[in-house]
């Protein structure tokens, strides 16, 4: 936090945007015809191009992929053209170095693309289109200067149909998340149309409409009275006429509870967002982590909700979730203040929460630096292990993994931890579940069964740690050896570590526990490992029932064989004695 060394690649224009003056003389001459990204390749554009209307600057670039290349015999007309001598087919890419203080993400989001499953014939009929080409052939800045005409015979469509969430709330092709903009972007283009072409008939196919914020219901009635109907149900089938090019739908509204035929000249398919491609790479590069719908996850979804798991990084945009303008502007205020409230600070506190590593017990494995999600921990082969600890998040990935006890954590120590597990196992440890929790989910869900008043049985005792990779292989074993017939280790969501991808070690360390209770012929089902979120109150009182349920098939032999099976060899014993006594 504070102290980044940011390389960024600064791409080639081949045009110097400090000379060129926008002529188009330049485009006018060159021969390479390219479809037109910014207008969804509705019309094309030259190798020479500006980008789009608003570029800043507003200057040509060249496509070098496209571009037949400066040799005088292949082409070089746009450079024979420029008067200003703007064009420079050495440029090359440049890498810039920066320190920086803090890191903001707004890499935004991508669109879904209907092509991937075809959706509603979207590949097959021509006047089925998405929503962001629906976008360009209205706007006046588009390729038909905003004359609205439908793709097959270029004739203004009258019955316009609108299908929402296509790419979105859909299980089946694994994007359950709702993209939170189409709804209102269909109640917009609704009524554009009903603006400029009072005489078209539009229906809405939806799911439900969602339209909360400011203004966006006193929108949709809007919509309503301007004629546009909507019918709750989406199409089971679209047909096209082959003569006409108009598109069949039958639709099951049930609302009305009829099955329903409309012919449409055209449809929109209200398409949803997604992640990019590439979120990984920048996962990577920030050590950040992701939610199960893929977007970036933030430290904390009440209080840190601009902040990532990383120090010093922050979110803004699509790229943490979904969101309309109203709310990526607020989110960008947001994370520019808090990054200008780091780099103003001069001085940063941290958590107390962090690791710390006794040189003289470090073994120079170098574990601790492999689990570590954070990079915290500097090691190199051969030499003792250090912690940065203003990159510690306190996770305790690393005191759980070391062998040599060499990291103790502040706070949430193993004393304090083993301590909580001996005293609620102290008296009539035959009648508890043990329970460890991590405190940003499972903890919370326990909160939430909790102030949800739902019932589940009293054996439970919870240890609470950070996070779940906190549970050590030794704490789980002293739970057992203190009598506990069932011990539960949970956590959030195998990909929603708060601690980025932490809980992967607490995978790895239970399938290590299981195995050991096997060979040692203890039922390994009385160890269990279950991902509880904040929100799953009712989960945790099921889990719990069903941990009762475990715990009353646990005989006293059983306990009995597991405490000898587990007791600590002599040396070890005399050594935890000593610890102990200590
Ligand atoms: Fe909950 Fe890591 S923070 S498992």
């Amino acid at each position: 936090m504070g102290n980044f060394t940011v390389r960024i690649r600064k791409k080639a224009r081949y045009v110097d945007p400090t000379a060129c003056n926008a002529c188009g003389e330049c485009a006018k001459v060159c021969p390479q015809v390219r479809p037109d990204e910014y207008q969804m390749g509705l019309s094309a554009r030259k190798a020479i191009y500006i980008p789009f209307p608003q570029a800043v600057p507003c200057s040509y670039i060249l496509d070098m992929e496209s571009c037949l290349g400066n040799v005088p015999i292949a082409c070089g007309k746009c450079a024979e053209a420029c008067e200003q001598n703007a064009i420079n087919y050495d440029d090359r890419d440049e890498i810039v170095t920066r320190e920086v203080g803090a890191v903001i993400v707004a890499v935004g989001a991508e669109v879904y693309d209907p092509t991937q499953d075809d959706e509603y014939g979207y590949t097959r009929f021509r006047n089925v289109i998405t929503s962001m080409e629906f976008e360009r052939l209205i706007c006046a800045g588009g390729p038909t200067c905003g004359e609205f005409v439908r793709p097959s015979d270029l004739q203004r469509p009258k019955r316009i149909g609108f299908i929402q969430c296509v790419g979105s709330r859909n299980p089946r092709l694994n994007r359950p998340w709702c993209s939170n903009i189409c709804c209102m972007n269909t109640v917009k283009d609704t009524l554009l149309l009903a603006d400029h072409y009072p005489d078209t008939e539009n229906v809405v196919f939806y799911q439900d409409i969602r339209s909360f914020g400011k203004g966006f219901e006193d929108m949709f009635q809007r919509s309503k009275e301007a004629g546009t109907r909507y019918i709750r149900g989406l199409p089971g089938e679209i047909v096209e006429d082959p003569a006409t090019g108009n598109l069949r739908v039958t639709v099951e509204n049930t609302t009305a509870g009829r099955i329903e035929r409309f012919e449409l000249d055209m449809v929109v398919l209200s398409v949803g967002v997604e992640p990019p491609k590439d979120l990984a790479r920048i996962s990577g590069l920030l050590t950040l982590s992701k939610t199960s719908d893929g977007f970036f996850m933030e430290s904390h979804p009440k209080l840190k909700p601009v902040d990532a798991p990383t120090r010093g990084v922050f979110f803004a945009g699509f790229c943490e979730s979904p969101k309309d303008i109203k709310d990526s502007v607020c989110q960008a205020g947001a994370a520019a203040s808090r990054a200008g409230a780091l780099l103003n600070a001069g001085r940063i506190r941290i958590e107390a929460i962090t690791s710390h590593i006794d040189p003289a017990a470090c073994t120079k494995c170098g574990l601790c630096a492999q689990v570590c999600p954070y990079g915290a921990i500097r090691w190199k082969k051969g030499e003792v292990a250090t912690v940065v600890e203003a990159a510690c998040a306190g996770c305790g990935a690393c005191g759980a993994t070391c062998r040599s006890g060499a990291i103790t954590m502040r706070h949430y120590t193993d004393d304090q931890l083993n301590a909580q597990v001996r005293a609620i196992l102290g008296d009539r440890p035959q009648d508890k579940v043990c329970v460890f929790a991590c405190n940003w989910c499972s903890y919370a869900g326990g909160d939430m069964a909790g102030i949800s008043r739902m019932a589940y049985p009293a054996s439970n005792r919870v240890v609470r740690t950070l996070c779940s990779a906190r549970v050590s292989e030794e704490m789980v074993l002293e739970a057992f050896r203190c009598g506990a017939p069932v011990v539960l280790v949970s956590g959030c969501h195998y990909a929603d570590c708060h601690y980025i991808t932490a809980n992967r070690q607490t995978v790895k360390r239970v399938d290590r526990l299981w195995d050991r209770l096997e060979r040692l012929g203890i039922r390994p089902e009385r160890l269990q490992l279950e991902w509880i979120s904040a929100a799953e109150g009712p989960k945790f009182a099921a889990v719990m029932r069903r941990l009762e349920d475990l715990r009353r098939t646990v005989t006293a032999e059983e306990i009995a064989h597991t405490r000898e099976a587990l007791r600590p060899k002599p040396a070890a014993r005399i050594a935890r004695a000593a610890a102990l006594q200590e």
